[in-house]
């Protein structure tokens, strides 16, 4: 009799699907059944930029960023999340495709603080996108006024001026920050919380149109939400609104230097998971844990403790700014 083995250490296969041929900016290209427009593209060496969409979360459709043109379609497609079809002929960069990614860029650039989300600007610079055109910022909204906005009562931004989310960083816990002044709504933070990645559902859009936001559970501060600190929506977030508090101290001190960091791949030691734990070193200190987006075993997740639970390694007077020797 063959055992069975107790853990299944590799993915099930699956059968080949069929193959499908289409175009791409008039390059042949034949991918299977199934495969997205923007996996297609991939596959040629274009790249479509993209907000929302993340290899391991579920398309949402919520930034519009990817759109394409496809011959005979009365509307742009998100290239993320429509699937190719046999004879599809796809454009990744025409004028109408260029006019759309140009405006979503304009809406996004003139009402959320984009400033820790990387690439943008370069992508603003490219699709020439003019986000002062919508006027002068409106000023911030004080703490908790978005968050207890009702539906059907939206407040117009005075004329000429640009609505904005605007708004004070919400510092609720030690771990990390929500920053939503700088939140594009794309979904991510709620996909990985959720049904996506870590279960626990402490998070979810709440609000309509303008309006609408990130919030726990009757908005409440989150350590009396049912949020567990693993950070693993820090993890997806694009933007930086969704921060480690070591990452935005140091920022906010002006300390924050990305281009002298290391990154050093170790295993998280606190259980038999054996998570891979990406430690970000600043002079000798560590100032941020993540887990490779590519790992087959975490998927870019961890737990609060792999995730934040790193300062008994560090040096004493690691407070004062100073490494270990
Ligand atoms: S830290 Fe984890 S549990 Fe808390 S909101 Fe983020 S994903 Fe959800
Ligand atoms: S907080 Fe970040 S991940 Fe969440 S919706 Fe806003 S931008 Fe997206
Ligand atoms: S990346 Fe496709 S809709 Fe956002």
């Amino acid at each position: 009799m063959t055992a069975t083995p107790l853990v299944q250490l590799a993915r099930p296969s699956r059968p080949a699907r069929p193959p499908v041929a289409l175009t791409i900016d008039g390059q042949s290209c034949t991918v299977e059944e199934g495969t997205t427009i923007l996996q297609a593209a991939r596959s040629l060496g274009k790249e479509i930029p993209t907000l929302c969409y993340l290899e391991t979360l579920e398309p949402v459709n919520a930034c519009r960023l990817c759109v394409v043109e496809i011959e005979g379609a009365r509307v742009l497609a998100p290239a993320c999340s429509r699937a190719v079809e046999g004879g599809m002929k796809v454009l990744t960069a025409s004028a109408r495709v260029r006019h759309s990614r140009r405006l979503v860029l304009e809406l996004l650039a003139s009402s959320v603080d984009l400033s820790t989300a990387p690439g943008l600007a370069e992508l603003i610079d490219e699709y020439g996108a003019q986000p002062a055109r919508f006027g002068e910022s409106a000023p911030p909204s004080n703490d908790g006024v978005r968050d207890a906005s009702i539906p059907g009562h939206h407040v117009v931004a005075a004329p000429g001026t640009a609505a904005t989310v605007a708004q004070p960083v919400k510092v609720d816990n030690e771990l990390y920050v929500r920053d939503y002044a700088k939140c594009i709504l794309c979904y991510k933070c709620v996909e990985a919380c959720g049904p996506d990645h870590q279960n626990t559902f402490a998070i979810a859009v709440a609000g309509r149109g303008f309006d609408a936001r990130i919030s726990t559970e009757f908005a409440v501060p989150l350590p009396g939400s049912a949020c567990v600190y693993c950070g693993n929506c820090i993890a997806v977030c694009p933007t930086g609104a969704l921060m480690a508090t070591s990452e935005h101290e140091l920022r906010a001190a002006g300390a924050w230097k990305p281009e002298v960091q290391q990154t050093t791949d170790t295993i998280c030691p606190y259980c038999g998971v054996g998570c891979t734990l990406s430690l970000h070193v600043q002079d000798n200190v560590i100032v941020k844990a993540t887990s490779p987006l590519e790992n087959d075993i975490t998927l870019g997740n961890l737990c609060v403790k792999g995730r934040f639970g790193w300062q008994f390694v560090q040096p004493k007077d690691a407070a004062a700014g100073e490494g270990r020797d």
